[in-house]
């Protein structure tokens, strides 16, 4: 193996036995070389009813298509393909819930449970096509949910249980949904999040829900409206639901779900995948970044509302007929050992998290993790925001105990799968996603469009196109081109900057637009200032995001308010409490400040940059710009 430079970590000789790939440049080479070949050769390895005509088709750039002609469908061959085989009676999930209790689904209960819901589902109407907003906790209805709405051919749209009414509505009304499934509500840290109750609220903005189809989880009492909200359990058990259903055969580039996320201006925007190009890279990089084996117990610790529990909780695992973990609580609660307890408890031996919990993991001492027998584990997994060498080598040591590859994964919503990432007989370097994947280019380019220096940051960029790329965003294909694709003419720009070393490794060092990174949750400065500014006694508002050691960014606001009204204490509580309702908890400032005015440009638009110079004590660079 090739000496590499700076601190780097290589993989056992037991690693370099066991591992599926065991030469990655040969196949590294092969994908390079033949792009299409590769993931043509992945796509065999799934099931399809009719077969492409076309790898890649790129007439109408950058809208490009995946096996083209193709039929399939993604839930089918999470579940069904199973059945045939030897694994249908194995475990597909384990839940477990935030007070302990379990459920245990083998693949062949998970295609009943599923086929169920998809009976509901079309007993109140929904067709092929049709988009249906999920708005749940972290409750196996919500994997089934998913996999129904797939199987019908109907479109996803989840929404995360710890979002709130404006954030819900918003993504109610843009997708247009006919059904919302939620829950009577979600524990959380032994409280109850009212699921239901946020939802009716909601729901009085947006006009298209047609059906609103509750899970008990809780047994809170709710308010029912007659005629519109029916219980999942009632509707389920009636004599005209049965378990029988037909996957519906979808042409590979039908929608499979959306999934708003933020960007620089204005509202989250919906990234649109499909079923066939998604499933192959899901099902690929799983495979073997995770190298998957039937024996692994598989847990990542993600929420299925965000696009890593989508791929990687709900479609990577299943693809591969993996046996999972999935559990409903925070990672502390009652004490900071849950996890590990689970771990133990369920042999757990791949761990997929992100560099925040560990962070806030790492917090609490080695003695937590210490008092559990973690030897079940033999790889790690990392990703949402670049993890700090100190974080990693903690993982490493305290959590893998030196014996568990980490795997840096870096993507995005709008990638849909891993882009840059190792597998387990890459070498290691804490704080890099190392190469990226098979058959993926990247680089990195300066304002120009010309590749920086070796280690010089730049504007990180996919140079070609891969099959679980977005297909565009959901009603706005225009702001598809313009911005992603525009800025290169015909490379996709990430919104990360990042510099590349003497070895090819990339270093992701943040975001270049306005997008935070709060817990590893996407959140947008736009989001947040619109929350401010619907306050009645709020005229402008601008936030940014500054270092924080666990959260890796935390919300500072800025707010003016409209003329004669009092600064107090009691209103700046008032207008954190007021962006935690409106969009959710997650994006509750840490701070208001009270200004007079804000860092504006000639054109109006607030200079966050200085604002954030100001905070961190550094200096403003150019304000050549400055209104004022
Ligand atoms: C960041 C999450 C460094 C990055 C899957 C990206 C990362 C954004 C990594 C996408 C990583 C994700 N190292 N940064 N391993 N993974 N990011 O859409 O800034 O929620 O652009 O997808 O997270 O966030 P999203």
């Amino acid at each position: 193996m090739k000496e590499l430079s700076g601190e780097v970590f290589y993989p056992s000789k037991e690693v370099l036995k066991n591992s599926r790939v065991k030469d990655w440049d040969k196949l590294n080479d092969f994908a390079s070389k033949d792009l299409e070949g590769f993931w043509d050769k992945e796509a065999k390895e799934l099931k399809w009813f009719s077969k492409w005509d076309k790898v890649l088709d790129d007439s109408f750039k950058p809208f490009y298509k995946w096996f083209t002609g193709g039929k399939t469908n993604i839930a089918y061959n999470c579940l069904d393909v199973h059945l045939k085989s030897q694994r249908k009676n194995k475990v597909a999930l384990i839940w477990e819930g935030e007070k302990g209790e379990n459920r245990v689904f083998s693949y062949f209960a998970l295609h009943r449970e599923v086929s169920k819901f998809a009976n509901v589902l079309k007993s109140l109407g929904v067709v092929k096509g049709d988009r249906v907003t999920l708005y749940l906790g972290r409750v196996p209805e919500l994997l089934i949910a998913m996999l129904a709405c797939a199987r019908i051919g109907a479109v996803h749209s989840v929404v995360y249980g710890g979002f709130s009414v404006e954030a819900l509505h918003e993504r109610l009304e843009d997708s247009h949904s006919k059904v919302l499934v939620t829950a009577d509500g979600a524990f959380q840290r032994g409280k109850i999040v009212p699921l239901k109750a946020i939802a009716d609220e909601a729901l009085q903005r947006a006009a298209s829900v047609e059906s609103v189809l509750v899970i008990k989880r809780t047994g809170e009492p709710v308010n029912m409206e007659y005629g519109r909200d029916i219980w999942y359990h009632e509707l389920v058990s009636l004599p005209i639901i049965n378990s029988k259903n037909e996957a519906e055969q979808v042409d590979a580039e039908h929608p499979l779900f959306l999934l708003y996320t933020s960007g620089t201006t204005g509202k989250p925007k919906a990234i649109l995948h499909t079923h066939g190009g998604y499933m192959v890279q899901t099902y690929s990089t799983f495979k073997y970044v995770f190298d998957i084996q039937d024996e692994d117990r598989y847990w990542c610790a993600a929420d299925p509302g965000w696009v890593t529990g989508h791929s990687y909780i709900v479609y990577g695992p299943l693809l591969n007929g993996a046996t999972q973990l999935m559990y409903e609580g925070a990672p502390n609660y009652p004490f900071p050992n849950r996890w590990w307890q689970l771990v133990e408890k369920y042999g757990v031996t791949i761990l997929y998290t992100a560099p925040t919990a560990i962070r806030g993991l790492m917090r609490f001492g080695d003695a937590w993790p210490n008092r559990h027998d973690l030897s079940s584990l033999r790889l790690l997994g990392s990703v949402g925001e670049p993890i700090n060498p100190e974080a990693w080598k903690w993982y490493y040591n305290v959590i893998g105990k030196g014996r568990c590859p980490i795997m840096d994964t870096w993507w995005q919503t709008e990638t849909g799968a891993f882009m840059i990432t190792p597998t387990p007989v890459v070498p290691l370097k804490p704080g890099s996603g190392t190469r990226p994947f098979f058959g993926i280019k990247m680089d990195v380019l300066d304002e120009d469009g010309k590749p920086v220096a070796d280690n010089e940051e730049g504007y990180l960029v996919v140079k070609t196109p891969w099959p679980s790329m977005m297909r565009t965003i959901y009603n706005s294909p225009e702001s598809y081109v313009e911005k992603y694709w525009k800025k290169y003419g015909g490379m996709y720009l990430t919104g990360d900057s990042a510099r590349r070393d003497e070895d090819g490794y990339f270093w992701i060092i943040g975001r270049t637009d306005d997008v935070l990174k709060v817990s590893g949750y996407r959140l947008g400065t736009a989001e947040i200032e619109s929350a401010l500014v619907s306050h009645h006694l709020v005229a402008e508002a601008a936030a940014i995001g500054l270092p924080h050691e666990v959260k890796g960014n935390a919300i500072y606001t800025y707010v003016i308010l409209k003329a004669g009204v009092e600064k107090s204490e009691a209103l700046r509580e008032e207008l954190i409490m007021h962006v935690g309702h409106e969009v959710g908890p997650i994006a509750r400032p840490e701070n208001v400040e009270f200004v007079d005015s804000l860092p504006k440009t000639r054109s109006g638009k607030i200079m966050r940059r200085l604002l954030k110079a100001k905070a961190l004590g550094q200096d403003p660079g150019n304000i050549s710009t400055l209104e004022d």
